[in-house]
């Protein structure tokens, strides 16, 4: 079996950069690296994104929104993650279940043993060997956020629209999952620079590979 890392954190945390680097460093070294995102990660996982970020679809329910995340997820398992994981690649996921139980469950307000329950579904049980949790002020972490546009046209905003409370809550449901589980949540500050930010990744990765 492979490694399975998942990258968490609020809006702007700079998750995607981290990644990027990370995936160039863990290659140099030998590694085969899989990069994948959730929502999204495979062409119906992706189709599945575009409506669940889309900003028109104000009026989507939470529940409607939390089987849209759990449908996504089922296909990206199938058809990405457990193949690449069976290859012993690294497969370095940008977000996974944490956003799922820090947005809908710890910011939504879903039930958090529903939205728990339908991850170990989704997943068929499995789960990230390590995850690295970005934190940073919610002023920050949405100050650098910028709203992409997919291929489809889209404006990727939903959440960028919420409110300042609803990422804090996002925020502070994250620190409680780490909490909870402090082995397989690492917790590294991501106010710094892209570098410091780097540094931090990296050793943390490296330490775990090597099995500590
Ligand atoms: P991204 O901006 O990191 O690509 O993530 C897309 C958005 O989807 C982000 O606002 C967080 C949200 N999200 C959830 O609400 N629940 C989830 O389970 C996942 C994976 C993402």
């Amino acid at each position: 079996m492979g490694w399975f890392i998942t990258f968490e954190g609020i809006e702007g945390c700079g998750k995607t950069t981290q990644i990027k680097r990370l995936a160039t460093e863990l290659e140099k070294q030998g590694h085969t690296v899989r990069v994948t995102r959730e929502p999204g990660g495979c062409p119906i996982a992706d189709q599945i994104r575009s409506i669940l970020l889309d900003g028109g679809n104000l009026a989507m329910t939470p529940l409607a929104e939390l089987l849209l995340y759990a449908a996504a997820r089922a296909q990206h398992i199938a058809e990405v993650i457990a193949p690449a994981l069976a290859a012993d690649q690294i497969v370095l996921c940008d977000r996974f279940t944490d956003a799922t139980l820090a947005y809908q469950g710890y910011a939504r307000g879903l039930d958090l043993k529903l939205v728990n329950d339908l991850n170990a579904l989704a997943t068929t049980g499995i789960k990230p060997d390590l995850t690295i949790l970005l934190d940073c002020p919610v002023e920050i972490g949405l100050g650098r956020a910028t709203t992409p546009v997919n291929a489809h046209g889209i404006k990727e905003e939903r959440f960028e629209l919420e409110s300042l409370a609803f990422h804090q809550r996002v925020r502070n449901g994250y620190l409680e999952i780490a909490r909870q589980e402090p082995e397989r949540l690492r917790v590294l500050p991501a106010d710094g620079t892209v570098d410091m930010v780097n540094t931090a990744v990296t050793a943390t990765v490296l330490n775990r590979l090597a099995g500590n």
